[in-house]
């Protein structure tokens, strides 16, 4: 089997060192890996599974010798170098929003599209990691019978901000727990006027707010990728509020479907939908919840329910690990998925 040289790309951040333990533990096959951050990280030692990594600076010259490039820097560290990184023959597989909507730049969910990876110039998307998870909880829903429209609440992880809001839940959690008051200087992300604190608190606000609609820059990437994703018109209504999980994104989903709904073929669906797993369990308690699958890859989905007044509205509630499944994974699972298919 072949072997790749690897590189990650924000290797030092919150998905970052996911996507090194993902490379590892899901057996990527790789001859090397190289580990890039900023300056700052520079010659910092990273031990990932007892192998220690040294972190170099990002530079253009960075993907020479490079197969594939897992990035996580943010979008516009991958608008400074991704044009080195391709034009060194690298395949780049993106986790920032910058490529998303792209039209020459698949976006996917290996389990709802990858086909759409034949059509690769070099740079994959990853999805928004609040759509990945929806659009794997619904697939096989999508496939047996259609969805018209998805209304979507989310509760969103610090962790979906990076290492830095996750310190600040911490330290704004002592604060409150010993009288003092707790200083917001990170939250809500993209939201450079105001800050709130999130301990023993909900902010409805992830990223920057388009004035003109009133939905945040997160909400409409649940509207427009989902859409790209699936290549259907699935309209997507969406609320994303942050919540003080340390690390484990959820989500209540309301779906209308086009064709009526079979309560026992639904649970039967969800079942056997790949990357899902379905709790089905309401007499003893079961259902999912962030703290229960701290690193793992899955979709959970419980409180499975019809609607009360349609036989074609479905509700759920999804939980998933949003630094995996919701990036790191994704991302990793996007290469195994390129090697399967004969195109890496
Ligand atoms: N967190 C999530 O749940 C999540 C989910 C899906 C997608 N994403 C996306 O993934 C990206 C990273 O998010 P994160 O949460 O991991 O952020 P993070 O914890 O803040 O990590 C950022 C990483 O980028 C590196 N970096 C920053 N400036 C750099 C520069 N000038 N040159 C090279 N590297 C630089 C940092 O290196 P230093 O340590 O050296 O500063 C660090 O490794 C973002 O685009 C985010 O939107 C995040």
């Amino acid at each position: 089997m072949k072997k790749y040289n690897v590189a990650i790309v924000g290797a030092t951040g919150a998905v970052g060192s996911e996507m090194l333990r993902c490379v590892l533990e899901f057996n990527f096959p790789y001859e090397s890996i190289k580990l890039l951050a900023s300056a700052r990280s520079a010659g910092k030692t990273i031990s990932q599974n007892g192998i220690d990594f040294v972190v170099e600076e990002l530079t253009a010259d960075s993907f020479e010798g490079i197969d594939v490039a897992f990035w996580s820097a943010g979008g516009s560290i991958s608008e400074k170098y991704m044009d080195a990184a391709v034009k060194a023959g690298c395949v780049n597989i993106d986790n920032s929003s910058h490529f998303r909507m792209d039209p020459n730049v698949p976006l996917v969910v290996p389990e709802v599209n990858s086909e759409a990876l034949r059509d690769h110039k070099g740079i994959i998307a990853n999805p928004n990691c609040t759509t990945i998870m929806m659009c794997s909880a619904v697939n096989r829903i999508e496939e047996v019978f259609g969805i018209e429209k998805i209304t979507v609440s989310t509760y969103q992880a610090v962790s979906g901000a990076g290492v830095a809001a996750m310190d600040e839940l911490y330290a704004q959690s002592r604060d409150v727990l010993d009288g003092k008051e707790p200083i917001a200087k990170v939250l809500p992300s993209g939201g450079d006027k105001k800050h709130y604190p999130i301990a023993f608190n909900c902010i409805p606000q992830v990223d920057v707010f388009n004035l003109e609609n009133g939905y945040s820059k997160e909400e409409m990437k649940m509207v427009n990728e989902t859409k790209k994703i699936f290549g259907k018109d699935i309209k997507v209504n969406a609320t994303c509020v942050r919540v003080p999980v340390l690390r484990g994104h959820s989500e209540s989903i309301h779906i209308q479907t086009k064709k009526p709904l079979d309560m026992p073929l639904v649970f039967e669906v969800l079942a056997n939908s790949t990357g899902v797993h379905l709790y089905d369990d309401l007499a003893n308690q079961i259902y999912p919840m962030p703290t229960a699958f701290i690193g793992d890859e899955m979709v959970h989905v419980g409180r499975v329910r019809q609607d009360l007044f349609s036989d074609h509205g479905l509700n759920m509630w999804a939980v998933s690990d949003q630094l995996m499944k919701g990036a790191a994974y994704n991302s990793i699972d996007i290469g195994l998925k390129m090697i399967e298919m004969g195109i890496l």
